[in-house]
């Protein structure tokens, strides 16, 4: 196992607890770390609704052949409404990860991008995490940003508004995870393990909490410096999006002939 990057010491149980796939879960290091096993898949919610936050878990996927495999950190409102999320995609032995995020708004999905780590996810942990805001919604990896929804009223795009749990799972995505869903599971590699770390929440304001009332307005992520992203990390984004970047439901005119409204003109 690799170890944790140091600084969060948070055990698991504080802040979360598995929904399903238990006997599939271990803690190690004393609760700061968990594995979870595909077969059939697992998932943790966060035991609080968050209106707003920062939010960061530690993933590290399983290696190997993990094709169809997917490791998913994701942000949901209880009715699966609305939901932000980043899917590790599985590959083939020696084929690269594919990092893919969605947002779904009133139920809708179908707003996926992909790009390509710099890293590989399998070697060791990185920080996941999402900005949620009034203002946007910013995707980060080790602190780049990989993706921005800004909230823009009176255009017609949608924005999630309700309270989100955080969820961490696995599970079998080869229907459509690796090469459209070309490539298979091969179950003679399972169990398939990713291991999850980092659970301190503690850049989040807590749905029906008195820490939460008044919808944590002063608070740090939601103050103007977040409301956009910095130059520097402008610049970032810019590499990401030229580079890295090799999906955009936003560009696919096959599938939106008219660009949805929360695409960029
Ligand atoms: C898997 O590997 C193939 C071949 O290198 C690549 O085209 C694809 O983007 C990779 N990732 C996924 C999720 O299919």
């Amino acid at each position: 196992m690799s170890t944790l990057a140091a600084g969060d010491d948070t055990s698991f149980d504080e802040n979360y607890g598995v929904v399903w796939g238990a006997y599939h879960a271990k803690e190690l290091h004393g609760g700061t770390e968990l594995t979870r096993t595909v077969g059939p898949g697992s998932q943790f919610d966060s035991k609080l609704h968050y209106t707003s936050g920062y939010f960061h878990m530690k993933m590290k996927p399983p290696g190997r052949d993990s094709a169809g495999v997917v490791t998913a950190f994701y942000v949901r409102t209880r009715s699966n409404n609305d939901e932000m999320d980043f899917e590790l995609l599985g590959n083939r032995t020696g084929k690269r990860y594919a990092l893919q995020t969605n947002i779904f708004i009133n139920g809708k999905g179908d707003r996926e991008q992909k790009i390509n780590l710099w890293f590989d996810p399998t070697a060791d942990f990185h920080d996941y995490s999402i900005l949620w805001n009034p203002f946007q919604i910013a995707f980060f990896v080790d602190g780049v940003p990989i993706r921005v929804l800004k909230n823009m009223p009176g255009t017609g795009a949608g924005y999630p508004q309700k309270p989100m749990t955080l969820i961490g799972s696995i599970w079998d995505g080869d229907r459509w995870a690796t090469e459209g869903g070309k490539q298979k599971i091969n179950w003679t590699y399972a169990p398939f393990t990713a291991s999850f770390g980092g659970f301190a929440v503690d850049a989040a304001c807590p749905f029906g909490t008195a820490a939460g009332a008044g919808g944590c307005r002063t608070a740090w992520w939601n103050s103007p410096k977040f409301w956009n992203l910095s130059p520097s990390q402008q610049l970032q984004y810019q590499h990401v999006k030229s580079q890295l970047r090799f999906y955009d439901y936003c560009s696919d005119r096959s599938r939106y002939p008219t660009p949805p409204p929360e695409c960029p003109v």
